[in-house]
């Protein structure tokens, strides 16, 4: 596995790749690997030829008062598991590189960025669009995978792929979870023990949702009070948002209609988790 840092190194070798006829896939990732990010490695392994995997604690997404300083990293850990994951290139640029001083230049959503995630996390999408893109511009890949727990995210990078043309297939990958159900995130390290337990409400949401919607449940009132009931029953929660709509326009509906996303962000503790799933009722 190559490990590159330089931009024009990743862009020369990827080139060189795609004349030579190559599928060349992209997974974005900010490191410190699990399970989940490994799938995503993976799935691109098996549909592509060649599978770059960038590294980057990219700074513009965090705001102030967020974890950048503190967000989990292990390079020697992570260069291991790509390896073994059968990665071809590693690539990990300098902060430097990709926000040279005189940067100014911004990739900003207008619409999907103002619900959910970007409604407490101001500038959090700006942040991920313009790495996105950057990343895209870099790599050129004809593949890119991404976790469907970030599921704004997704969204959002599907929009951008579509309006600014770029021509890169966007494949969303499921949740993977823990034994217990608790989807899978670099931040889960920083549960203690309690912590990890409260965790866990946010997948019984998900499954509590889905049996109500199984049993003929359409409120979809009824089930964010449902939701809200059980997450605060825990120890150490704090709800950010219950959300209920349209997973394509992410904007909010009265009642359960086709596929609807439920998509959920609670702080337990210090720690803000999300989580989601499509609720499908059952044909009539
Ligand atoms: O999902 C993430 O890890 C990040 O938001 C991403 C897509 C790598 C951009 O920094």
């Amino acid at each position: 596995m190559r490990i590159i840092t330089s931009i024009g190194e990743i862009q020369g070798l990827s080139t060189h790749w795609k004349k030579a006829g190559l599928r060349v896939s992209l997974v974005p990732t900010m490191g410190f690997f699990h399970d989940g990010h490994l799938a995503l490695m993976n799935y691109a392994k098996q549909h592509s030829d060649r599978v770059v995997v960038s590294l980057f604690v990219n700074p513009t997404q965090f705001g102030p008062n967020e974890d950048f300083e503190e967000y989990p990293r292990d390079p020697e850990r992570d260069r291991f598991l790509a390896e073994k994951e059968g990665v071809d290139c590693l690539f990990c640029p300098e902060a430097a590189d990709m926000y040279p001083e005189d940067f100014q230049t911004w990739v900003n959503i207008e619409g999907l960025d103002k619900r959910l995630c970007g409604a407490s996390r101001p500038g959090h999408f700006r942040g991920v669009a313009t790495i996105v893109t950057k990343l895209f511009n870099i790599v050129r890949p004809d593949l890119a995978v991404f976790g469907r727990k970030d599921f704004q995210q997704l969204q959002i990078i599907k929009r951008i792929v579509r309006d600014l043309n770029f021509g890169i297939e966007i494949k969303g990958y499921p949740i993977v979870r823990e034994a217990d159900g608790l989807a899978m995130s670099s931040r889960n390290k920083y549960l203690s023990r309690k912590e990890r337990k409260s965790a866990l409400c946010l997948f019984e949401s998900l499954k509590m949702a889905e049996h109500m919607v199984s049993e003929g449940c359409r409120s979809t009132r009824r089930l964010a009070h449902a939701i809200e009931r059980l997450i605060l029953a825990k120890p150490g929660t704090r709800i950010d948002y219950i959300f209920l709509g349209d997973p394509e326009t992410l904007t909010e509906r009265e009642r359960v209609k086709g596929e609807t996303l439920l998509a959920l962000a609670v702080y337990v503790g210090a720690t803000r988790l999300i989580d989601n799933t499509i609720l499908r009722p059952p044909k009539p």
